[in-house]
């Protein structure tokens, strides 16, 4: 067996978002858009994890599990639930759910806004009206103000990219669904533009905090043929917004899967030329839709079976690809991966999705990349959007029923992890080959007996 070390200071942490776990999110455009007939929503959230009211007990969890970060959403629907009408009693709920974190000497990381908005700001037309940004940034001042000193890292909007391609432009079945390439530019510009204002109010406010966004970024692969939509997705999902971050104190990476996308070579020189052209960009734009949204196509284009719940590939080492190119791009930048999870009903897949994801991290750390912490996805099975609650991405799961926690194996894994600050794993095999259902494959298995026999 080897060591793998993490540096001292690491976060180690898992994640959550307050429409995803708290429930009853009911002044929210989700809460709306899961009722609205004919959008693709699988269930409404309801209740959800009933975190709003067991954030106490939950948080207490995550600490004894050994992990030393809580990353938690705040709820701008419930702290401005009209137009400048900030609601006090949400204002200290939310400074109890941080005092709460802190006691537990967890860190907190906050993030102010994770894909929900209020009601009246989606009435005006959400991240597309050009007011959205002021406005957000009078949320977040009031939100910075009333959370106190402790909150170290910020976190502004949840993967701008995902938002503004999976509502603007209706690829992910998202609100407010619509689909046209010109809502989908006024979003983005709308969302980058709220990042620079609520980042500068932080700091403002809060000199000493860390400030981010965190960004859903995918390892892309693609043919000769399939590189100009790649280019083309690539920089209006991820680097138009990383390009917004390029003075932040760190940047938090997301990446579930690898997407790939093939196309026969011949048409290479005419989509680079169309999707540079408007009115045929807004041709294409539907069928470029299709590609990103069918990630598991990538499982199929390698003829492997193995896919998650979420149909992506299972692919654990696809975010050191994007540490590697975030790192590429801004050099010498704190990077944190902010979420990083796998959708299983098989915990013995989740164990070996963190510790082949861990690996690779680790590598790249040991190579020179200053990535800060690794905070999962997620604390607890929860809301996954429109697709419900059928996908567990919980390292604790939640029997919706009765609000029962039951922490599952991984759980305790990352957490041992979390307070050794080290991962075993075994000593890699000579010759061994680097993808599928390899030696490397077996190394979650074999952190997982070891455990089982403490
Ligand atoms: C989001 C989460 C989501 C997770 C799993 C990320 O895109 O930030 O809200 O649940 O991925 O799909």
């Amino acid at each position: 067996m080897r060591d793998l070390i993490f540096p001292p200071g690491f976060l180690w942490g898992a994640a959550t978002a307050a429409h995803q776990v708290e429930g009853d999110n009911a002044n929210s455009d989700w809460w709306d858009w899961e009722r609205r007939p004919g959008t693709p929503c699988r269930e409404p959230s309801g209740a959800a994890c009933d975190h709003y009211r067991r954030f106490a007990d939950d948080v207490a969890l995550l600490a004894a599990l050994g992990f030393n970060t809580y990353r938690f959403s705040v709820e701008w629907a419930r702290i401005e639930p009209a137009e400048g009408t900030f609601d006090g009693a949400q204002l200290d709920h939310y400074r109890r759910v941080v005092e709460a974190v802190s006691a537990q000497g967890l860190i907190p990381m906050v993030t102010l806004n994770h894909f929900t908005l209020p009601r009246w700001v989606a009435a005006r037309g959400g991240w597309r009206d050009p007011l959205t940004p002021t406005r957000f940034e009078r949320y977040c001042r009031r939100a910075v103000t009333a959370l106190g000193e402790e909150v170290a890292w910020y976190c502004t909007v949840n993967e701008p990219g995902v938002v503004a391609f999976g509502g603007y432009l209706g690829a992910l079945g998202f609100p407010p669904g619509s689909r046209d390439v010109a809502s989908w530019k006024r979003a983005i510009g709308g969302l980058v533009e709220a990042h620079r204002r609520a980042s500068s109010t932080i700091r403002e406010l809060r000199p000493g905090a860390r400030v981010g966004a965190t960004h859903a970024l995918q390892e892309w692969e693609a043919n000769a043929g399939g590189r100009p939509v790649v280019e083309y997705l690539r920089r209006l999902n991820e680097d138009v917004f990383l390009a917004a971050c390029a003075d932040d104190d760190f940047i938090g990476v997301q990446t579930y899967t690898r997407v790939r996308v093939d196309a026969p070579e011949v048409v290479a020189p005419l989509l680079r030329r169309a999707l540079a052209t408007p009115r045929m960009e807004a041709l294409l734009v539907p069928w470029v839709v299709r590609f990103e949204t069918s990630r598991a196509a990538g499982v199929a284009a390698r003829g492997r079976a193995r896919a998650t719940q979420m149909g992506y590939e299972f692919r654990p080492e696809a975010v050191a690809a994007t540490i590697r190119r975030v790192a590429a791009l801004f050099p010498g930048k704190a990077i944190v991966v902010t979420e990083h999870g796998v959708a299983t009903d098989d915990d013995t897949e989740r164990v070996e999705f963190i510790v082949r994801g861990l690996s690779a991290i680790h590598a790249l750390i040991e190579g020179g990349v200053p990535i800060r912490g690794y905070i999962h996805w997620s604390l607890l099975d929860n809301f996954e959007w429109a697709r419900g609650y059928a996908m567990r991405f919980g390292l604790v799961a939640v029997d919706r029923r009765t609000q029962q926690r039951t922490v599952r194996p991984s759980a305790r894994i990352l957490g041992e992890v979390a307070r050794a600050g080290r991962l075993q794993v075994p000593t890699p095999e000579p010759h061994a080959p680097s993808g599928g259902r390899g030696p490397r494959d077996r190394a979650g298995g074999k952190v997982l007996a070891n455990l089982r026999k403490l």
